[in-house]
């Protein structure tokens, strides 16, 4: 892979909504305010290319002293409806499935967790 920083290209950074990633950092924030400090563990159901668990992880640094961990599950399997989700996001996220590269451009982007 050629990207100097993490690979948000496309179907792999479909995510990446501004409005989306201060909603998270907001919920970290106020999570860390309730916690006290205490390890805040994050479970992400869907890491996809990993794009969001860069904030995932990046949050809990800022606001909770880098306490807690982050776990990522993904079922690396076909999950869009077709028939349902015509649109060209959904065919390019199901055809981007067919092989490992979604799974590749995930541990290429966690390569940019700070630690
Ligand atoms: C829209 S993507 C999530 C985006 C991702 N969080 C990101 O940072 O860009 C949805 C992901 O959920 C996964 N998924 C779908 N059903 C799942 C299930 N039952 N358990 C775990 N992962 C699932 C898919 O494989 C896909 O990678």
């Amino acid at each position: 892979m050629q990207q100097s920083g993490p690979n948000f290209e496309g179907v792999y950074g479909v995510t990446t909504n501004p409005m989306r990633l201060a909603y998270m950092m907001g919920t970290i924030w106020l999570l860390s305010q309730e916690t006290k400090s205490r390890p805040l563990n994050v479970l992400e159901v869907g890491s996809w290319c990993g794009s969001l668990a860069l904030t995932w992880r990046l949050a809990p640094e800022l606001y909770n002293g880098g306490k807690g961990k982050l776990t990522c599950i993904d079922v690396r399997a076909l999950f869009i409806d077709l028939g349902a989700n015509t649109n060209e996001v959904s065919k390019e996220m199901d055809s981007a499935l067919a092989d490992e590269e979604p799974f590749k451009v995930f541990q290429h982007n966690v390569q940019f967790f700070s630690r």
